[in-house]
């Protein structure tokens, strides 16, 4: 037999309690571990909202970009006949929860086609016109490095009443940005590109005008109650303050959410202005020596400095696996293009690593 644990647990002296079939009492430790669970939860917040230049109210806890997308496809109003927009070639986890939703709503989904010039933005502001309810896009097109200009893309939105959804997954944390000035409703990030972050865990903006609206998941954790633990099954119809309520289940992950808040504090001590300037100087570079190899690629005005896509009009060779193994240069081949994405770990002889590669496939 155990000896009475009963020191462990915050029970009045007075109180006889023989209801755990009620509900278990909690430990002290148990009531310390769960605070401390719900300071994680609203240290990322705050770092992440410090990214995104928001108030820490309008940030959730999400676990990809996927599940940001669906949460906001499911608050926002398209109607039958109206219009939700999406780039070519756009990230399928932001293209299939439109897809999805334009069937539901007999809305129809436009794609703005590819544009010859590789001008992005000026391509989405010709398809922003009445009757667009929905605009989803990315900040960085995640095959080309071409970037949207979205305060501008935002400006328009507004003045035609569509919303406007980003997938940030691409750029937050090697591009500024600023909710402040794009104002979307919502924008969503996964954390383990450019946030630096683990798997499974993202952020998603909220902007205020969707706080009353529908999470994914009816869980606990965002409810308004959840802070005190002993009245979590007084079940209650309110939700935690802001865009908590759009929280995923088990948020304050103990592995994940303490590493990716260290990893989003790095972030902000480099300053993105500065890692978008230290990857754009050696994709400058790396640019620059492809291009004396016969390679080309977007224009600097018209792509991320953190993302460089280098093309070649005879094609990618097969060998280049192949070549790339052997030099331990880590690239990725997107159909025709290679995907260089560099970072402040990177040295000027990487780059020249990776210039070799291409100058064997270019051949003497
Ligand atoms: C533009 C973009 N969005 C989102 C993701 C990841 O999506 P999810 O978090 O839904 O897996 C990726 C991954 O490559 C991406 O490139």
């Amino acid at each position: 037999m155990l000896p009475c644990q009963r020191h462990l647990f915050d029970i009045p002296e007075d109180v006889a309690y023989l209801n755990c079939a009620y509900m278990s009492p909690l430990m002290r430790s148990v009531v310390e571990a769960g605070k401390r669970g719900m300071a994680r939860a609203e240290e990322f917040r705050a770092t992440a909202a410090r990214l995104l230049d928001a108030p820490a109210e309008c940030v959730a806890i999400v676990s990809s970009a996927s599940y940001g997308i669906a949460t906001a496809a499911l608050n926002l109003p398209v109607q039958k006949g109206q219009r939700i927009l999406v780039l070519d070639e756009q990230f399928p986890s932001n293209y299939y929860p439109w897809q999805r939703l334009a069937e539901d709503r007999g809305a129809a989904l436009l794609t703005v086609p590819w544009p010859e010039d590789g001008d992005w933005t000026s391509a989405v502001l010709n398809h922003l016109h009445d009757g667009v309810a929905i605009a989803a896009f990315p900040n960085v097109q995640w095959t080309t490095g071409g970037r949207l200009d979205l305060v501008r893309i935002g400006e328009a939105c507004r003045k035609i009443g569509a919303a406007l959804v980003l997938d940030l997954t691409q750029s937050l944390g090697a591009l500024p940005f600023s909710v402040r000035e794009v104002q979307p409703d919502f924008a969503v990030a996964a954390n383990y590109k450019w946030l630096m972050g683990p798997y499974t865990t993202g952020l998603l903006y909220v902007a205020p005008k969707w706080h009353d609206g529908r999470p994914l998941e009816e869980n606990w954790i965002q409810r308004a109650n959840a802070r005190d633990f002993a009245s979590l099954i007084l079940y209650t119809d309110k939700y935690d303050a802001g865009a908590r309520r759009f929280d995923m289940g088990e948020r304050s992950n103990f592995a994940l959410l303490p590493a990716a808040t260290r990893a989003l504090k790095q972030l902000l001590e480099w300053g993105v202005e500065e890692i978008s300037e230290t990857a754009g100087a050696l994709n400058r570079q790396l640019a620059a020596g492809a291009l004396d190899l016969g390679f080309s690629s977007p224009p600097e005005e018209l792509r991320a400095p953190h993302y460089l896509c280098l093309r070649r009009q005879a094609g990618i060779p097969e060998e280049l696996p192949e070549i790339l193994a052997r030099k331990k240069a880590f690239v990725s081949v997107r159909g025709s293009s290679i995907r260089v994405t560099p970072h402040v770990y990177n040295s000027a002889n990487d780059a020249e690593r990776l210039i070799s590669c291409l100058r064997e496939i270019a051949g003497p």
